[in-house]
């Protein structure tokens, strides 16, 4: 009762503030799921070749611009199988409803389209064009590049509805063709990539570039705050137009975006147990919602798999004997002059299969390039302990430590003194 009142008051104080909150849900990935079907392994092999994505992808004409083989898609459709954290849209006039998920990594808006022939549709909610009164043709084809074959699909406008915003005549895909098994078991319909616009396939405004152009945030800024458990209120929160102090503490450490794409940053070094032991010129990294994981180059990851004493298994991932976990060493990635440490229950997944608690590593061999160098990938694992910025107007990212757990519901009974 006192808590409705507190909540009530405080959306009040924010709505007026021009903050938007979007609840986060966090579910099993489409990874975990594999595992606990026993398929992973069969996935890990066919998910390589994909003959029906080449049928489809004849209805396109070979020279559309957008089929460029552009190695970061490729690696989006494996961060996309660990990826846990899910909000929900809506889209056209009355509204349809989808979830997805809002990614870092990427610049597109995309659902699944009501014309989609594919079995990973069947299983989601579906665009239709023709219930809605505000939806625009097009007319031009896009094709995203997820190794297992082409996400393809027809552009459109649309009234796109975010928490309490409206964007009017946003650009977005309608797929008609996904591919692989990934997709059909992705608990998430489409996603909403929140990049920069050049790392955009979709040609047009990604969505929180139309927010800025269309006035609907006081700061071009937006935010992340990301749950340890499954069951935490919130379980994750997606703030836009600004922060919320009550999910962290501290200083917010400000790190200038180095090349803007992803929201790429500079890393100054990796110390195992206070020890440098990767990165150790400087390298770069990205802050990416739409990953669980930490990624990065296969020689470095192999070693700290090592390290942390994780060892392969024939379905290709690194498990940890859950026995040793408080005697493992902890990571430390160092950003804007501020050490970011994670402890092994932090970079630890711990999961039940067939009764029995398996530790696995939150660690994966990914090899990304950029124009600057491999790229090493912060994914949920890192983001859980630290929330995490974007600053348009300044093109940087901020971090600063995530309230969790006991410390969060100390909060609230002190913002509830604040305002009785
Ligand atoms: C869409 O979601 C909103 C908020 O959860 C809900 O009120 C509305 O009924 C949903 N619309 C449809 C068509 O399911």
């Amino acid at each position: 009762m006192k808590w409705t009142v507190f909540l009530t008051i405080c959306s009040l104080i924010w709505a007026a503030h021009g903050l938007i909150r979007i609840p986060l849900k966090k579910v099993r990935s489409v990874r975990s799921l594999l595992r606990a079907s026993g398929v992973l392994k069969e996935f890990m092999r066919d998910h390589q070749t994909d003959v029906f994505s080449r049928r489809y992808a004849q209805c396109f004409p070979a020279g559309t611009p957008s089929l460029r083989l552009l190695d970061h898609t490729r690696v989006k459709l494996h961060n996309y199988m660990d990826a846990q954290f899910y909000g929900q849209i809506s889209l056209g006039t009355p509204g349809q409803n989808f979830t997805v998920i809002f990614d870092t990594g990427s610049a597109d808006l995309w659902v699944p389209s009501s014309y989609c022939v594919s079995q990973a549709c069947a299983n989601h909610q579906q665009f239709k064009a023709f219930d809605s009164h505000s939806f625009a043709h097009d007319g031009r084809t896009f094709g995203i590049n997820y190794g297992s074959g082409h996400l393809l699909g027809v552009m459109g406008r649309e009234t796109l509805k975010v928490g309490d915003l409206t964007v009017k005549e946003q650009e977005f895909g309608e797929s008609v063709y996904e591919p692989g098994q990934a997709f059909v078991l992705a608990q998430f319909d489409g996603v909403l990539g929140l990049a920069y616009p050049s790392l955009a396939e979709i040609v047009g405004k990604p969505v929180f570039d139309s927010m800025m152009t269309q006035k609907l945030v006081e700061k071009p800024v937006f935010s992340f705050y990301l749950s340890r458990r499954q069951t935490m209120d919130p379980e994750g929160e997606l703030i836009i137009g600004g922060t919320d102090e009550a999910l962290f503490s501290g200083p917010i450490n400000w790190i200038p975006v180095s090349h803007k794409g992803y929201w790429q940053i500079k890393m100054e070094s990796i110390a195992v147990q206070g020890i440098a032991s990767f990165c150790p010129r400087g390298c770069q990294a990205i802050i990416d919602t739409g990953t669980s994981l930490i990624a990065g180059p296969t020689n470095d990851i192999l070693k700290l798999q090592e390290l942390i004493g994780a060892v392969p298994t024939s379905i290709g991932e690194y498990l940890i004997d859950c026995a040793r976990l408080t005697s493992l060493p902890h990571v430390t990635f160092i950003l804007g002059g501020v050490e970011y440490t994670l402890q092994s229950q932090n970079y630890v997944r711990k999961e039940v299969l067939g009764g029995r608690e398996l530790c696995f590593s939150g660690f994966v061999a990914m090899d990304l390039m950029s124009q600057q160098g491999p790229l090493w990938i912060l994914g949920d694992v890192f983001l859980t302990e630290y929330y995490s910025i974007f600053d348009r107007g300044q093109d940087r990212v901020g971090l600063a430590r995530a309230r969790h757990q006991a410390d969060y519901s100390n909060q609230l009974a002190i913002n509830h003194t604040i305002y009785p």
